[in-house]
């Protein structure tokens, strides 16, 4: 099994590069395990209580589960992932059943911070955008598909997300294998993954 991890600050566009690498590579053979998925579960905080908490820390982020389900990947047997609400900051106690494939990509702003998920990479990837973009992009979602107001979003930016993108995920892009600048439309760099993750795999099989 190849797996990839594609790292990038918030709005950096991670989802859009992971969708067109699916479309461009067109194989039946590929999992997508994301981050957002392994929020820890904080059930004995109340809705007010979950809203104020800092989303953007590593210790946000349940490694523990989401490193063994990996490695449970990686030794071709299945997984419950568990499901995450943006809405109620908390997991909604649903799973999917992942059945293990050729190709495994694990996306998130804080995927290349771990040592132990970096070891388990055999490729490493970097979506760069500048804050501005990546603020705006932030807005936009935030405000029209997580339900949040815009002082809300900015006042997270402020306090947490813009600290938190300072002190791990930046540095984190020293990790990566490639940096893939995601401005615009970035078809060179698209085309250039996959035919990487391509050739990986002619190796791995
Ligand atoms: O999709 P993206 O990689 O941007 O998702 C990560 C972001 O989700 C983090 O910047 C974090 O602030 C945000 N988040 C949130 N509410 C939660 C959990 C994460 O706004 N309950």
């Amino acid at each position: 099994m190849l797996v990839i991890g594609i790292a990038g600050g918030t709005g950096s566009g991670k989802t859009t590069v992971v969708n067109k690498i699916l479309q461009q590579l067109n194989l039946e053979g590929v999992n997508v395990l994301s981050q957002d998925n392994y929020y820890h579960d904080n059930p004995n905080l109340t809705l007010s209580e979950r809203e104020v908490l800092n989303y953007d820390h590593p210790k946000s982020i349940d490694f523990d589960l989401m490193l063994q389900h990996v490695k449970a990947l990686k030794n071709h047997q299945s997984i419950e992932q568990p499901i995450y609400s943006f809405v109620t900051h908390s997991r909604t106690g649903d799973h999917i059943t992942v059945e293990p494939r050729n190709v495994l990509i694990v996306e998130g702003i804080l995927v290349l911070t771990s040592k132990e998920l970096l070891k388990e990479f055999d490729l490493k990837v970097f979506v760069h955008a500048d804050s501005d973009e990546r603020l705006i992009r932030r807005i936009r979602r935030d405000t029209q598909e997580r339900g949040r107001d815009l002082q809300e979003v900015l006042h997270r930016y402020q306090t947490t997300l813009k600290p938190m993108h300072q002190e791990f995920i930046e540095p984190s892009k020293n990790e990566a294998d490639l940096i893939v600048p995601n401005m615009k439309q970035n078809s060179v760099a698209i085309d250039f993954l996959t035919t990487v993750i391509n050739n990986s795999l002619k190796k791995v099989h």
